[in-house]
């Protein structure tokens, strides 16, 4: 049974796993130096950028910026969830995966109802001619049935909550997975006289219930609330059940609902997932990209309505577009879903509308109105609307790419048109940029480079750690930096990849990832020539600097304190202050 895998197991898998073995059975590599070379499997290219390091057990591509340990490669490669991918790489090393004696999960008996909620919404459909008939005539067939594992919730109202009773399961718990609601007079059914719709995780575990209405009862569809295992954020509705059908993916639909998604797979088209009734959030869309698919077709109403969802798709999905990957949107015709076009019109309607849906460069520039730019007002209007969308994307080479596809729209030379995208302030009133995009951490140049050493030479650094004291270092990234040395200390034995993979879950981890890519020519290169104790040197002389630092920063402090406290300072006092002051304002403009 499943429990929580040991932390020192991940370990000692990410630093014994032969990266260059593990990888070299799913991409050709060369020897190149201390590393290994090869074409890039995440994305298009004719020379190999892609490198593979059996000293830091870690992998780079120099073209698209992907890096990361050989759980992180499986992961992409193999499109697997990180459990998953550990269980992948132990059972090719021969390695039994040894779990806690501690259940990993807390929500186990939630799970379990669930189960026998699915259970018995299934078998209550056998015996409801109503409800057979509403999937009659909604055409949908034994297989189809079968494979959503759809259901029926009687209307009696309490039929689940007595069913139940005669199982050891408590009402509290069927209460907490969604299933029953409680008044007065005690529990009752949630879900009555509805078609029910199981929605899995990507484990195929029963997480809620999307419930239709036979009829024309309101609300039409009821989905289960939020609950310790089901967030709608996070959720598509059929991605588990397109996996299953489908171990090479090379792309999915998005469409709107759940019988578009029933409906297309019962006409043969499997590869669909529909969100749970929300607008799709960037949770959502890098489990599409996970999932394997390189392309995500947005298909959505062409009334207004259809048209907001997809431009807030499109902005959702920006931040993970790279060149590999990519968007499109198809609108379908005015009252017509893709459960109503395909009866109608057949399945062929629905894959032309597919196959001919626009690329989501295309769409986004169409909606800047690139022909309106006759003057220079006009120019401003469109260069401060793309500005912020440009920001969003994360990949350096497919923002360059749209930039240039942009500038070629509207009739500008490229560098003109990074010039306007790099202009310190838009001269309209342009939106400002979301919050949400996710900005690198600010982070002191000196502690950055001290960071870039640590993860470059973690063996050398441990063996001889620098003894100071940087509890009171306040500079911006100083907390990574302390977390980083604290991890290793424990830790002497990890290894670049080992570092790293301890830090998947955590918010800087893409600012760490990228830190051997932004350093690559120098601290990297180093590395790689396998001068690591000249590293380790650099590093314990910044660590020194730095301690330094953080003294006089006290000493500022204390000085600052004094005088504001009403105490007089002596002229020494006074001049070493001023002295500090200067320091510390060259150090603000610096960072
Ligand atoms: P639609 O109203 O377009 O439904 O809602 P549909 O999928 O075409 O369903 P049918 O064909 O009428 O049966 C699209 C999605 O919005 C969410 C559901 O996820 C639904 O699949 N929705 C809709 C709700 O959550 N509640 C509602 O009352 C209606
Ligand atoms: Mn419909």
């Amino acid at each position: 049974m499943s429990g929580l895998i040991p932390k020192n197991f991940i370990d000692e898998l990410v630093t014994r796993a032969d990266i260059v073995e593990i990888i070299g059975r799913r991409v050709q590599l060369k020897r190149q130096g201390r590393e290994f070379a090869g074409l890039c499997p995440f994305h298009q290219e004719k020379t190999p950028s892609f490198t593979v390091s059996p000293q830091k057990q870690f992998f780079h591509c120099f073209g698209c910026g992907t890096h990361g340990t050989v759980i992180g490669f499986m992961m992409r490669y193999e499109h697997l969830e990180f459990v998953e991918a550990i269980e992948r790489l132990a059972a090719e090393m021969g390695l039994e995966v040894p779990r806690d004696g501690t259940p990993v999960n807390p929500h186990t008996e939630i799970f379990e109802v669930l189960a026998r909620a699915q259970r018995y919404y299934t078998e209550a459909l056998t015996h409801s001619a109503e409800a057979k008939a509403y999937l009659t005539h909604r055409g949908i067939g034994a297989d189809a049935s079968a494979n959503y594992g759809i259901g029926y919730a009687p209307g009696d109202g309490d039929a689940l909550a007595k069913a139940l009773c005669q199982t050891p399961v408590s009402p509290a718990t069927a209460l907490a997975a969604g299933l029953l609601s409680r008044n007065s007079r005690g529990y009752y059914d949630r879900f009555r006289q509805r078609l029910m719709l199981p929605i899995r995780d990507t484990r195929g575990r029963t997480v809620g219930f999307g419930g239709r209405a036979l009829g024309d009862a309101q609300p039409k569809y009821l989905n289960s609330p939020e609950t310790p295992v089901f967030h709608k954020g996070r959720l598509l509705y059929g991605l588990y059940e397109v996996r299953q059908r489908n171990q090479r993916l090379t792309h999915i639909v998005v469409v709107e609902g759940y019988l578009d998604v029933i409906a297309l797979a019962e006409a043969g088209y499997g590869e669909v997932v529909a969100t749970l009734g929300t607008s799709i959030t960037e949770r959502q869309v890098e489990q599409l990209f996970r999932a394997g698919a390189d392309e995500v077709i947005y298909c959505f109403d062409g009334d207004s309505a259809g048209k907001r969802a997809a431009w807030r798709a499109l902005e959702q999905t920006l931040p993970l577009l790279t060149p590999g990957r990519s968007v499109r949107f198809a609108f379908l015709p005015p009252g017509e879903d893709p459960d109503s076009l395909v009866r109608r019109q057949g399945l062929a309607a629905f894959a032309a509308t597919i196959d001919s849906a626009q690329p989501g460069s295309e769409y986004l520039l169409a909606n800047l109105h690139p022909d309106r730019l006759a003057g220079a007002e006009e120019r401003a209007r469109f260069a401060g609307a793309l500005r912020p969308l440009l920001a969003r994307i994360h990949d350096d080479i497919y923002r360059e790419m749209l930039t240039a596809e942009a500038a070629e729209r509207v009739g500008l030379s490229v560098e003109r048109m990074m010039r306007l995208m790099q202009a310190e302030r838009a001269p309209t009133r342009a939106k400002p940029a979301s919050p949400h995009v996710a900005r690198p951490p600010r982070c002191d140049p000196t502690i950055k480079r001290a960071i870039a050493l640590l993860i470059a030479a973690p063996a050398e650094i441990a063996a001889n750690p620098p003894q100071v004291d940087l509890s009171s270092l306040t500079l911006a990234g100083s907390e990574i930096l302390r977390q980083l040395l604290e991890t290793l200390e424990h830790n002497p034995h990890l290894n670049t990849a080992g570092l790293l993979e301890r830090w998947r879950t955590h918010p800087d981890a893409s600012f760490l990832g990228r830190i051997p890519y932004e350093y690559r020519d120098s601290i990297w290169q180093l590395a790689q020539e396998g001068q690591e104790s000249r590293l380790a040197e650099e590093f314990r002389h910044t660590l020194f600097h730095l301690a330094s630092e953080a003294v006089i920063g006290a000493e500022y402090e204390r000085l600052e304190n004094t005088l504001r406290s009403g105490r007089e300072l002596g002229p020494e006092e006074r001049q070493r202050l001023r002295q500090l002051q200067i320091r510390m304002a060259k150090q603000k403009t610096r960072e």
